[in-house]
């Protein structure tokens, strides 16, 4: 089946760039992949997924990647069996992290005016990178952590960073469909009942509006496509109507950037990515639930869960808006979690949106918390400051084989 697609895809691909190429009618990839059966769409995309996106005009005339970048696919972050990325840290020396990003801002958290948000380590088309990342490890045993810092040629005085790591998507997709309006009722419930404050991020849309932000790490994002145009844009510098301007996240100052060429594409609506393949990528990262997301009853432990105040938070169920249940084990609310786990960002530093808890594995490679300090799901808990600062002290003093039945049904999600 997935053979078949993929040439189908191939076809198309190859006749469309034969019409271009004669200058005859094109052939309408859009409306072939909104009209794709299901299992099509998932497959192509996983080719939108996995596929390396190439600087203007090295293969096609128009891909445009770059001219700043941190990867050229998708995968090349998101790896690994639950497609998250990791740091991987043998007993000598730094090594790559796949799916690490320094994210850069000043006092405010706003980004930095020559550098912008984000700390791209690859360039193209005359524009250089701006530093690389160098990883190294503290603390020994259990307590190894990776750390990141920035290699620039001449590092801006005011420069401030936040190493994030790629988290695993598997599930993910599913924070889409959890209603509005419940979001913004939890948070009323929570300063109600007192024992955690969440915070309901809101972002503007493009149009001007506001919505309720629930994607990324500080729920910048109101939507999975707002999402994934976002990672086009400032990791791969590929536009799209979501994330106009072709040249990435280049700053004013950044003046090769802005010279080099870029991939403006007619049959992409202008942009360097078409929106049906933004479609295609959440219809592909759809179809591949969490475990807990295809059982029907929730286990034992679940009540443990609750009983430590993990699920004031972790909300195990949200509903979407015919009512249905989505499986989560978040709340998709902010949450102050100390300054031990905040980025130098000022006083929103501290807060970061609840991780929903899927996919923990472990894997090979798996690490847990926004910059992956923890090797372990028990060292993710015990990180736990802030408002979550309670419910972590209840875990610590749990018997022990209690805590081995949470982190069991932990690793079960
Ligand atoms: C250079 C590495 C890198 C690349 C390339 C990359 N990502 Fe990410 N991604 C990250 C990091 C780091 C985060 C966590 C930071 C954040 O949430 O803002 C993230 C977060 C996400 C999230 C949010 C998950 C959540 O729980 O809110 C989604 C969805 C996602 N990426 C999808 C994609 C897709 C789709 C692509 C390709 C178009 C992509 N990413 C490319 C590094 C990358
Ligand atoms: C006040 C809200 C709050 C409470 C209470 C809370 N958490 Fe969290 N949890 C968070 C936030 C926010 C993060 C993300 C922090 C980060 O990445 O730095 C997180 C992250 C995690 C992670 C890491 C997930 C990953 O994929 O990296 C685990 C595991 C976890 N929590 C388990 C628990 C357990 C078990 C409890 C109960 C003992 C608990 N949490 C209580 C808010 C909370």
């Amino acid at each position: 089946m997935a053979g078949s697609v993929g040439r189908l895809w191939t076809i198309l691909w190859l006749s469309a760039a034969g019409t271009a190429a004669q200058g005859a009618e094109r052939v309408q990839p859009v409306a072939y992949a909104a009209e794709a059966p299901a299992a099509a769409r998932v497959a192509l995309g996983w080719n939108e997924f996995r596929r390396q996106w190439v600087p203007t005009p090295e293969i096609s005339q128009w891909d445009g990647l770059g001219p700043l970048f941190n990867a050229r696919a998708c995968l090349d972050c998101h790896m690994g069996p639950a497609l998250g990325g990791r740091v991987v840290m043998p007993d000598l020396g730094p090594v790559a992290a796949p799916g690490m990003v320094l994210r850069l801002g000043t006092e405010t958290g706003e980004g930095h005016p020559a550098l912008g948000r984000q700390l791209q380590t690859l360039g193209t088309g005359g524009a250089r990178g701006e530093g690389r990342l160098a990883l190294g490890r503290s603390g020994v045993g259990a307590e190894a952590r990776p750390q990141v810092s920035a290699v620039l040629a001449e590092p801006p005085a005011d420069l401030r960073l936040a190493p994030l790591l790629a988290p695993p998507l598997i599930g993910r997709a599913a924070i889409d469909r959890v209603d509005e309006g419940a979001i913004v009722a939890l948070a009323a419930q929570q300063a109600a009942e007192g024992r955690v404050a969440g915070r309901v991020q809101r972002v503007t849309l493009p149009d001007g509006t506001e919505a309720v932000g629930r994607y990324g790490v500080a729920a910048g994002r109101a939507s999975l496509a707002a999402q994934i145009a976002d990672a086009f844009a400032l990791d791969m510098g590929l536009s799209s109507v979501f994330a106009p301007g072709d040249a990435g996240d280049c700053t004013a100052t950044q003046t090769r950037c802005h010279a080099a060429p870029h991939g403006p594409d007619p049959w992409r609506a202008g942009h360097e990515v078409a929106s049906y393949e933004i479609e295609l990528i959440a219809a592909f990262l759809a179809d591949k639930p969490a475990p807990a997301q295809r059982r029907a009853a929730p286990a034992p432990e679940a009540a443990l869960f609750a009983e430590t105040g993990c699920a004031d938070c972790h909300v195990p169920q949200m509903p979407d808006s015919a009512g249905e249940m989505v499986t989560l084990y978040s709340d998709l609310l902010l949450h102050d979690m100390g300054q031990d786990l905040a980025r130098p960002f000022g006083v929103e530093g501290a807060l970061w949106r609840t991780s929903p808890l899927l996919a923990l594995g472990p894997y090979p490679g798996r690490r847990y918390l926004h910059d992956g300090r923890a090797g372990d799901i028990d060292g993710a808990i015990r990180a736990h400051g802030g408002e979550a600062a309670p419910a972590q002290a209840r875990y610590a003093a749990l018997p022990e084989g209690a805590r081995a039945r949470l982190i069991a049904f932990l690793e079960g999600l």
